[in-house]
């Protein structure tokens, strides 16, 4: 299959969908309409809400909402980068080639940014025409599951916990998995349910999510530090700067490199049952594990 055409292409229905999203925000100050568009517009992969999309297609599912049920993935996603390239967490200047969203509105509204994003994802979800109570439900634990201490707000507090405590071995992994894996973990699993998938198959997709959500950060410590800040479009070296608890800090660039292939593969063996109609899951889990942006 043509996966950069497939990526191209559901792409262009998520961004459209963020423009509907967002179009409808009363923002009653500038700089806060500003800050969240610039969150948002022009965005970077949009991998989490096609992971959404595709989950869905996996389990032969035909949701009529599913656009706009990925796109809360992705309000999510931009807000927990708004708030994670603060000064008062990674201090980051850079995001996808632009000044970070605190640079261009200051930090007070950047804050408020990073809320209205998150807010307005649940409120999204909760006001989703068309799909029954019980699915929506389902929806809105999956996301609220990725969203606290057991995904962003847990792993991200361990990760700025990690700047200034020397941690077990074994904690870079528990950080990835809740600030990074939980919510690839969720992009997938609301796909699923949203496709009406029974519970063995959502569980199964979870832990495809959870797998190659885990990969996925393993690379993105690994570019960070071997990567090129032309690629990446953020800092490089930033997080030996910091003195993060990474995985190419914790067992070295080879090692982590071998770990996210391993990861890959076992991710994708969750998908077996799933025959053709998983083959965009499977495409883009090995497209992850090899990027360089
Ligand atoms: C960056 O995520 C933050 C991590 C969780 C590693 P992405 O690499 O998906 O960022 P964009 O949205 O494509 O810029
Ligand atoms: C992922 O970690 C951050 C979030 C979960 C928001 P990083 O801090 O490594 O992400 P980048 O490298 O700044 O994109
Ligand atoms: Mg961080
Ligand atoms: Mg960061
Ligand atoms: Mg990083």
């Amino acid at each position: 299959m043509d996966i950069e055409a497939y990526l191209s292409q559901k792409k262009k229905l998520v961004d459209a969908g963020l423009e509907a999203i967002l179009s409808q925000e009363d923002m009653p100050v500038e700089s806060l309409r500003q800050g969240v568009r610039h969150a948002v517009f022009p965005g970077g992969k949009r991998i989490r809400p096609i992971l959404t999309i595709a989950a869905c297609e996996a389990v032969g599912g035909d949701c009529p909402q599913i656009v706009p049920i990925a796109c809360c993935v992705e309000l999510i996603h931009s807000y927990s980068l708004v708030h994670d390239d603060l000064p008062a967490m990674d201090n980051s200047d850079l995001r996808r080639g632009l000044p970070t969203v605190h640079k261009v509105v200051g930090e007070g509204i950047a804050v408020l940014a990073g809320d209205e994003l998150l807010t307005l994802a649940f409120e999204t979800l909760v006001n989703l025409d068309g799909i029954d109570d019980r699915k929506k439900v389902g929806l809105i634990r999956e996301l609220a599951r990725a969203c606290g201490t057991a995904g962003l707000v847990g792993g991200q507090s361990l990760d700025l916990e990690a700047e200034i405590k020397e941690l077990e071995k074994t904690a870079v992994e528990e950080i990835a998995r809740r600030k990074t894996a939980a919510l690839i973990e969720s992009s997938v699993g609301m796909g699923a349910i949203a496709g009406y998938a029974d519970d063995e198959d959502v569980a199964r997709l979870q832990e495809f999510g959870r797998l190659a959500g885990l990969a996925f950060q393993i690379i993105d410590d690994v570019l960070d530090a071997e990567g090129e800040q032309e690629a990446l479009g953020k800092p490089v070296r930033s997080d030996k700067e910091r003195g993060k608890a990474t995985y190419p800090a914790t067992f070295g660039v080879c090692e982590s490199k071998a770990y996210a292939e391993k990861l890959t593969d076992e991710a994708i063996a969750c998908l077996g049952s799933f025959g053709q109609k998983a083959e965009p899951l499977r495409e883009i889990a090995r497209l992850l594990s090899r990027r360089k942006g």
